[in-house]
Formats: structure tokens, sequence, C-alpha cells
């Protein structure tokens, strides 16, 4: 893990990558630059001139099921010519079979990298304290950071850039709305989460991204009502209100969170060009009205597309594509 600050992708090479955090301000410009120089690249000739992952594999160890992190990450790992080899953490037993981090320095024998899905956090941390090689954070109880680089590619396409826009999560302060929230500060950008108090999101994580801020010229803003946060904003982003492992409290999360779906009414007071965000899946009915999955102001099919080209940049990046 990363305490120092980072002033260059050349500085993520061979780190991990367990936190929105441990992306400096400078490296996730370049890192955005890079996801969409591949993105061009790929989309043009359908392959890639340097393939820095010839010859190397890497391992997904995940302990959630996953559509997005795990398609998403088996292909870019393939396109920049390596290998995925993908593991069930039910099958590996992590912390049952064998401890997080006996498994993360068998692997690191064979791996290059290791993109690591788990319940809780430290459970990653600890996969990573094991591993000898570069371990990524595919979701873990507290952030989501490859989401958040896809979510910050989409908007800087959309809206041709995340400084001074201003993007509002409404919801429960969960891992993605922590990643994202360290991403758009860091981008400069206009943070606004409205969440219950009994659902905000981390502190620690909360006063990363309020630093981010103050240094970038962007803004935090940690709020309670909804249509406050969806007032002239760019974006309304949401997500699930009952992430993976916490479904014995579906039905009190949703009393709790009752109020905070985004509508077609709460879009109203956002800006007049506003975009409708959500990593999925998504709970139509509840968090995000249904009609807005696809609708002409949603930009969560690209979501989910950036995805790819976000994770190899990322992947590039640990992995050995020189500053860029
Ligand atoms: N958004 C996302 O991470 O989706 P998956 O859970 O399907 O990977
Ligand atoms: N917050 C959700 C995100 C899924 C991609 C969860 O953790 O289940």
């Amino acid at each position: 893990m990363a305490a120092e600050p980072r002033t260059s992708l050349g500085d993520l090479r061979g780190r991990d990558l367990l936190s929105a955090a441990d992306i400096s301000p400078d490296a996730w410009r370049r890192l955005l630059e890079l996801a969409s120089a591949l993105k061009l690249e790929w989309q043009a000739a359908g392959r890639h001139d340097q393939e820095p992952l010839h010859g190397r594999a890497v391992a997904l160890v995940f302990e959630h099921p996953s559509l997005r992190t795990r398609v998403s990450t088996e292909l870019a790992v393939g396109q920049l010519g390596g290998q995925p080899v993908y593991l069930v953490g039910g099958d590996v037993g992590i912390g049952r079979r064998e401890a997080a981090g006996d498994i993360g320095r068998t692997l690191g024998a064979w791996v290059s990298a290791i993109v690591a899905r788990t319940l809780r956090d430290e459970t990653c941390r600890e996969l990573a304290a094991g591993a000898s090689v570069p371990v990524v954070n595919g979701l873990t109880d507290r952030e989501h950071p490859l989401q958040a680089v896809a979510d910050a590619l989409t908007v800087t396409e959309a809206l041709g850039g995340v400084e001074r826009r201003i993007i509002a999560f409404i919801g429960d302060g969960n891992n993605v709305a922590a990643s994202l929230a360290i991403a758009v500060t860091s981008l400069g950008g206009v943070m606004r989460l409205a969440t219950p108090a009994a659902y905000a999101a981390p502190a620690d994580l909360m006063a990363v991204a309020d630093d981010r801020a103050r240094s970038t010229g962007g803004r935090l803003e940690l709020l309670r009502d909804p249509i406050a946060a969806a007032r002239g904003a760019d974006v309304l982003y949401t997500d699930v209100w009952t992430s993976m492992g916490m479904e014995a409290q579906r039905d009190r999360r949703r009393t709790d969170l009752a109020g905070y779906t985004i509508s077609r009414a709460l879009l109203a007071q956002a800006a007049p060009d506003a975009r409708v965000m959500h990593c999925l899946p998504a709970h139509p009915g509840e968090e995000i009205e249904a009609e807005l999955l696809d609708a002409p102001a949603s930009l969560i099919a690209r979501q989910a597309e950036n995805r790819l080209h976000a994770t190899k940049a990322v992947l590039a990046t640990l992995l050995s594509y020189p500053d860029a």
C-alpha cells in the first residue's frame, strides 16, 4: 500500500491499487489519457501495438459474483497479450483453507498481478501484503477503484472532463460512492454525496476526498437531502441500496433509503443536460426508476463498456507501460 504522494504514472508501476487514494491527482489524469488512447487504438485496429502483458498471467480471485469486473478484466489481460486465471474464492478457501497472505505469496510466484474481489477490505490488504506482485482491488466492502476509473473516463468522454463538473451520488454511501468521491475530487470536480446519516460513506475516505478537493480546486459536499444534491448537478449517480454481503439487511435498507431513488422528477432538478450513471447491477424501482436506465440521459451502458479500457490502463500501468 502506498502512503507517499505520487506524481506520475511511473510511480504506480509495481505497486498495489487497493484504494482510489493510491492514485495521485496527477496519476488520475494520466491514467485517463492512457485509457482513452488504448480505447481508440483498440477500436481502430482491434489490437494493441504494444502488448505489455505478453507472456504474463494475471490471477482473478473473486469471493463475490461478478459480470463486468470479471469479463472486462479477463478480456483486458488477453487483449494486452497476457493470460487471465479466474479463481472462485470459495474454491481457494480464503482465510479458511489458507490465510489470505499465504494465497497471495503462492499466486505471486506464478502470476504478474492479482485482481481480488473480497468480502472484507482487510482480506484484500492481507493478500497484497503476502504477494510480491501488484494486487488490484476488484471491489471490497469499502471501495471499488476500477469502477471509479471507468466512471471518470465516462464523465470525461461525455462532458469533456471532470473538472468543475458536479457529480451527485444519491443513496447508500457505499464502496462505489467512496472511490468515486476520491476520483472526482482528485480530478477537480465537485462531489456531492447525499445519504441518510446512518448510510454515510466512511469518514476516513471522505477525509481523503476532502484533501484531494483542496489540492485540486474541487469540492466535497456531504448532504442528506437528495433534492439539494441534484439541484444543478451535471450527473446523478446511484448504486444499489443493498451491496453484496449485506443481503440480510435488505428490508431495513429499503425502508431507510426510500426517498433516495433517482427518478425523472429528481433529474428535472439537475442541470438541463444532466446525465444519469449507475455502476450496475441495478435494482430498478429501488435506487433508480426503470425508465432512466436506458433513457437518452443515461451513461450506464458506456460505463460498463469503459470498464474494459479503464482496466487495461490500470494493468498496463502497474505492470509496465513507461511514464505516460
Ligand atoms: N459494476 C460491477 O463491478 O459489476 P460486477 O459486480 O458485475 O463486476
Ligand atoms: N455496491 C455494490 C456494487 C456492485 C458492483 C456491491 O458492493 O454489491
